[in-house]
């Protein structure tokens, strides 16, 4: 047979790869190769470096996790209409207030289809110095937009959630940390619908940025500047009183070093009419400011408790109160007020910065204060029908015993609505504060007769703080 003549020029050159022991080795088999006279065999001797197999291994394995977390955050935003920027420490409490609390608070309301198509499409955490995005997909993304803008939900969500972004369902392959970014973004904003601004008289309608991460702000606003030459954004910038809001969000940055640039980074936007924060931050001194903070932590407990529980906080109007731990006199304040108690015994050595008809201030430890109270029960009716303590104590059981020490005294009456701050003074992390309270939790319900005891973990908690709420029933009767 005739050898097939091969083409020098589409014909790769074969290699060879000889293995050394040693550097040494091939070094000298190096030297060798020039002394060989025939060069038929072969052409170039090189010396090579061999490649660390477990590194290259490991560069597949983490080109591959980029590629599924990219594709799962694409899967993500093609849901994704509302986007919530929260403090990370805050993520899970803000999933569970959107899913669980939000639909069953609206169950008789005109808006109740929305709040109950509610559905967390997924989070990203600290993207950016504490900060996570949240990403939910709802039927009416300005309707639960301006919903969680009302007083009634920024009382307790202020310090979690910090800014709200209204997007289209889809993502775009761009980094707005690169000047060709900015400009799809900015590309992509004035195509969307323009002209009915543009024809609209030019003094109504006025647009605000929401950019995440908002040190993208000031490249995006020149680049407006640079693009939008017939003025139909830039000359309509109102950062404090717009109806518009054009919201440019990173959502995705791989953070990793090998970065694969076709899946490093995604971004989405919208233009959404204007919501506005119905809240407006009085000018408050700092013991107000104290008394509202721990104001706020038990009325957030009672109506996350009325929400999963058969409880209607006026079942308590009317009834006498023991608040353990009351000063500067949040908790005092509420129960007197709004859940207008006939009596509160609001028991701290400390001082009480607000004073009412029905509020008792025993100014001693709430060791002292419970045989004083004995001594002014008579009948069945001067009994504590409402237990709370938010005391700091050395130890969580601390709150148990208390609580039970009271019933022993016989100062409780026969059925006890009770909430208790469960403050964890050792270890860290979710999980460990959860199973602490759980503990808790469990002791209570062997020394006692409960009913209904639900552990919450509110936005008004701190990290290691739970809220323990139910009834505790007299073992006697
Ligand atoms: C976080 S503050 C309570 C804030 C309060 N719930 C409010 O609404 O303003 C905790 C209080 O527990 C009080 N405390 C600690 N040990 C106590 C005890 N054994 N008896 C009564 N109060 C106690 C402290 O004096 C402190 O004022």
């Amino acid at each position: 047979m005739e050898p097939v003549p091969i083409d020098a020029k589409k014909a790769r050159k074969p290699f060879a790869f000889i293995y050394y022991d040693s550097e040494k080795s091939a070094l000298t088999a190096i030297e060798a190769s020039s002394t060989i006279k025939d060069s038929s065999f072969y052409q170039q001797v090189k010396a090579a470096e061999p490649i660390d197999s477990t590194k290259r291994k490991r560069s597949n394995a983490s080109r591959q996790s980029q590629k599924d977390e990219y594709e799962h955050m694409v899967d993500v935003c093609s849901r994704t209409n509302l986007i919530l920027q929260v403090q990370s420490t805050h993520v899970d409490r803000l999933k569970e207030y959107l899913s669980v609390f939000i639909p069953a608070s609206y169950e008789k309301s005109s808006i109740a289809e929305v709040m109950k198509s509610i559905k967390v499409e997924g989070s990203m955490s600290a993207v950016t110095k504490n900060m996570s995005l949240v990403y939910v997909s709802v039927s009416d993304p300005f309707t639960l937009a301006t919903e969680l803008s009302q007083t009634r939900h920024q009382q307790v969500l202020s310090r979690a959630v910090k800014k709200l972004y209204i997007v289209e369902p889809e993502s775009l392959q761009f980094d707005l940390s690169k000047k060709e970014g900015q400009q799809i973004a900015i590309a992509e904003i004035l195509g969307k619908n323009m002209s009915q601004y543009e024809e609209s008289s030019s003094t109504d309608e006025s647009f605000k940025l929401h950019i995440f991460p908002p040190s993208k702000q000031k490249g995006l606003l020149s680049t407006i500047e640079e693009m939008d030459t017939d003025g139909i954004i830039s000359k309509r910038l109102n950062p404090r009183d717009a109806n518009n809001i054009i919201s440019i969000v990173q959502v995705y940055q791989y953070k990793g070093k090998n970065s694969n640039v076709d899946s490093s980074a995604l971004a989405m936007c919208g233009i959404s009419a204007s919501f506005t924060t119905a809240a407006t931050k009085t000018q408050q001194n700092e013991e107000e400011e104290a008394i509202s903070r721990a104001y706020y932590k038990l009325k957030e407990s009672i109506e996350r408790y009325e929400i999963e529980n058969n409880f209607v906080k006026s079942e308590l109007k009317g009834s006498i109160a023991l608040d353990v731990g009351s000063a500067p006199g949040g908790w005092s304040k509420y129960l007197a007020s709004d859940i207008e108690c006939q009596l509160v015994h609001s028991v701290d050595p400390g001082t009480l910065t607000l004073s009412q008809n029905n509020i008792k201030h025993w100014k001693m430890k709430v060791q002292d204060a419970i045989p004083l109270i004995k001594n002014g029960i008579h009948n069945e009716n001067d009994k504590i029908k409402v237990f709370v303590s938010d005391a700091c104590l050395h130890s969580m059981e601390g709150q148990i015993d208390f609580l039970l020490e009271a019933q022993e005294e016989g100062i409780l009456a026969s059925e006890v609505f009770f909430v208790l701050t469960l403050k964890c003074t050792v270890g860290y992390g979710k999980n460990n504060f959860d199973e602490q309270a759980k503990k808790v939790v469990a002791d209570l319900q062997k020394r006692a007769i409960t009913k209904d005891v639900s552990t919450f973990h509110l936005f008004s908690n701190r990290s290691g703080e739970r809220t323990i709420i139910g009834r505790l029933f007299d073992k006697n009767k």
